[in-house]
């Protein structure tokens, strides 16, 4: 089932998530509605706190390309996160990114390059991967996303008044 995305400037995206505790059918069905959700919005990942649920689980689908300009996030591709923690970080660098609770906004983040990430999947199963790249900044940006940190709160002050007064005009044109 798609789900309504919370935006900002929604209190509820400031709220702390808690971990999950029941590896069970409703947490299930909360991962299969992420991913709906998640490509109903053309995004590439998605925190539960962004569908209003407070529980450390995200999900990340990094599109591949099929034809020409077309591209495609099977769902066996999603990459499913429960209670994850950053074990090591290395590098930092600034990535361009976007996030589906401040739509049509893009701004570059610092992020480290590469990180080990430990995390339980949908069956309670301890994994752990190390990633660089696309990877490692998209679950930077949905681990914030569980302690209630949005990227735009990353940016400098000039940027961040520059962001809220186009905010504010934007929300006056709709
Ligand atoms: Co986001």
């Amino acid at each position: 089932m798609i789900r309504d995305i919370v935006v900002y400037p929604d209190r509820r995206l400031k709220k702390v998530s808690v971990d999950v505790e029941k590896f069970d059918a409703e947490l299930h069905t909360l991962l299969d509605d992420m991913y709906e959700t998640m490509v109903a919005k053309n995004g590439v990942g998605l925190a539960s706190v962004q569908i209003g649920v407070h529980q450390r689980v995200l999900i990340i689908n990094v599109p591949v390309e099929r034809f020409e300009d077309q591209t495609d996030q099977p769902k066996d591709n999603t990459i499913e996160m429960i209670n994850p923690v950053i074990l090591t970080k290395e590098g930092q660098s600034l990535q361009q990114e976007g996030c589906l609770s401040v739509p049509e906004f893009f701004e570059d983040i610092e992020r480290y390059n590469a990180i080990e990430v430990e995390f339980f999947d949908r069956h309670g199963n301890v994994q752990n991967i190390k990633n660089d790249a696309f990877l490692a900044v998209a679950i930077q940006h949905e681990m914030d996303h569980l302690d209630g940190k949005l990227f735009i709160e990353k940016l400098s002050y000039i940027k961040r008044k520059k962001f809220e007064k186009e905010w504010k005009k934007r929300q006056k044109e709709k």
